[in-house]
C-alpha cells in the first residue's frame, strides 16, 4: 500500500494510544472498547427503519433511528440514569422505558415535550380502548359537522396550508377534541391531530416549504384521524406489554440544555443523545402548521433554538453554535457519574454557506470544558434536502462520539 502524504496522514490522526478499525462501512477511532460500542450502534443505524412500539407515531426532523437509541440503552449498566438533553420526539425515553432504565428528557421544544411524554406514557388495556372508541366517536361527529357545513368559510382558513374541506374538518375535530371530557385521551387526541396535520396539508414535508396540491376525499381527514389513533393505541399498548414491572416512568422537562433544569445533585450514567446540527434545521419553522393548529406558545423556544437554519447564514452562526454546545457539555459535566460515557449523535453540519464536520464541530466545542472525546464511530449517509447536496455533495457522514470526564492532571490537588 503506497503512504498516505504528510497532510492526510495528519487529518487521519487517530486519538492518543488507540486505535483506527473499519467495519461494514463504519469507521471508528478511540479508546478500543468504546469505540468498538459506538460502531456497533451505528451500524444498527443501517437497519430498515422500525416502527415499533410508539416510535412511527408522529414524525419528527432528525429522529433518531430506534435501533441506534435501543443499542445504546441496552449497553447501559442498569443501575445508570439515562439523559437525553435533546430528547425531541422521545425516541431515547421510549427505549429506555422498554428496558426497564430510569431516564430523563429535557427539550426547548414544547410539541417535542408533549410528544415524549405522550409516547412513553403507560396505558392500561381499558384505558386505551375508551381512547379508540372516543377518537371513532369523535370522528363521525367532525366529519358530519364538517359535511353540514360544506361551502361555508369558517376563520382562520389559510388557502396556501390547507384545502378549504380539510380545514373544516380539521376545524370540527379541534372543537370535538376541546370538549373530551378526560385530559388524558384529550392530551393522546390533540397530538393524533398533529401527527395527521402536515400529511393532509398541502406541504410536502416537515422539513420543505414547498407545496403539493392533494385530491383528499371529503371524510378523510376523519378517517385518518380515527386509524392513526388506532395505531397510537396499539404501539402504547405495546410498550406498556414491554415496560418491566416496577419502571418508573421517564421525566420529560421543558427547559434549555445549555443551562440543564435538574436538581444540582442529580446524578446521569449515560447520557445518549442528539443535538441539532448546525444550520439544518429549524424546529420552529418546521412545526410551525402544527403549533398552530394545536395553538402552542412557541415564543421561547423560539429564542433558544440551538443551531436553527434561519440564523445559519449570520456571521459567527458556528462561533454561537459551539458556545451552545460548549454551555451543554458544561452542563452535563456537572451531573455525569465518575466514569459515566456522554453519547452524541451528530452529522456534518451548515455555516455560512460552508460544509462543517460534525466531530470536528462538536471536540471544539467541547475544548475548555471538562469533557473529552473518547471514542468517535462515523458513516456516510445520503445528502438529504436540496442545500445539503449542494453543500456536502451526495453523501455527509453521521457520527457517534462518546465523552468523559476529563483526566484530571495527576500530582496536583483536587
Ligand atoms: C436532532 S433533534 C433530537 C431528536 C430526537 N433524538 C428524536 O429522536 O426525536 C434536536 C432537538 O433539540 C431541540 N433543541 C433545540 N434547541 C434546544 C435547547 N436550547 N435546549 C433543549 N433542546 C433544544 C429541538 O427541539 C430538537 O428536538
Amino acid at each position: 500500500m503506497r503512504p498516505l502524504p504528510e497532510a492526510q496522514r495528519r487529518r487521519r490522526r487517530p486519538l492518543v494510544g488507540v486505535v483506527e478499525t473499519a467495519g461494514r462501512g463504519t469507521r471508528a477511532r478511540g479508546d478500543p472498547r468504546v469505540a468498538a460500542l459506538l460502531r456497533a450502534a451505528l451500524e444498527r443505524g443501517s437497519e430498515p427503519e422500525t416502527r415499533s412500539l410508539t416510535h412511527g407515531f408522529h414524525a419528527y426532523p432528525a429522529r433518531m433511528h430506534p435501533a441506534i437509541a435501543r443499542h445504546l440503552v441496552a449497553t447501559t449498566p442498569a443501575d445508570a440514569i439515562i439523559l437525553d438533553p435533546f430528547a425531541g420526539s422521545g425516541t431515547v425515553l421510549v427505549e429506555a422505558a422498554a428496558h426497564g432504565r430510569r431516564a430523563i428528557g429535557v427539550d426547548a421544544n414544547p410539541l417535542a415535550v408533549r410528544l415524549a411524554r405522550l409516547k412513553t406514557s403507560r396505558w392500561s388495556h381499558g384505558d386505551l380502548e375508551r381512547l379508540i372508541a372516543h377518537a371513532r366517536a369523535l370522528a363521525r361527529r367532525a366529519s358530519g359537522r364538517a359535511a353540514a357545513q360544506r361551502g361555508t368559510r369558517l376563520p382562520g382558513f389559510d388557502p396556501r396550508t390547507f384545502a378549504p374541506h380539510v380545514f373544516r374538518e380539521l376545524h370540527f375535530l379541534r372543537a370535538e377534541i376541546e370538549r373530551g371530557p378526560d385530559p388524558a385521551i384529550r392530551e393522546a387526541l390533540w397530538l393524533v391531530l398533529s401527527a395527521i396535520a402536515v400529511k393532509v396539508s398541502l406541504r410536502v414535508a416537515d422539513t420543505s416549504e414547498l407545496e403539493a396540491p392533494k385530491r383528499l376525499a371529503a371524510g378523510f381527514v376523519s378517517r385518518h384521524f380515527a386509524r392513526k389513533a388506532e395505531e397510537l393505541a396499539r404501539g402504547l399498548g405495546d410498550l406498556a406489554r414491554a415496560i418491566p414491572e416496577g419502571t418508573p416512568g421517564p421525566e420529560v422537562i421543558e427547559g434549555d440544555a445549555r443551562d440543564l433544569p435538574l436538581p444540582p445533585r442529580a446524578r446521569i450514567g449515560r447520557v445518549i443523545t442528539s443535538p441539532p446540527y448546525p444550520g439544518i434545521y429549524d424546529y420552529v419553522a418546521h412545526h410551525a402548521l402544527r403549533i398552530e393548529l394545536l395553538g402552542i406558545d412557541a415564543r421561547r423556544f423560539s429564542e433558544v433554538e440551538i443551531g436553527a437554519r434561519r440564523r445559519s447564514q449570520a456571521s459567527g452562526a458556528l462561533e454561537t453554535w459551539r458556545n451552545d454546545l460548549g454551555r451543554v457539555a458544561r452542563s452535563l459535566e456537572r451531573h455525569l457519574e465518575p466514569g459515566g460515557l456522554a453519547i452524541f449523535l451528530i452529522g456534518d453540519g451548515i455555516a455560512g454557506g460552508q460544509r462543517v464536520r460534525g466531530d470536528e464541530s462538536l471536540t471544539n466545542a467541547c475544548s475548555g470544558t471538562g469533557l473529552e472525546v473518547r471514542a468517535v464511530a462515523w458513516q456516510s449517509r445520503p445528502s438529504r434536502s436540496r442545500l445539503e447536496r449542494a453543500v456536502h455533495g451526495p453523501t455527509k457522514n453521521e457520527y457517534l462520539i462518546a465523552l468523559s470526564a476529563r483526566a484530571r492532571p495527576s500530582g496536583g490537588s483536587t
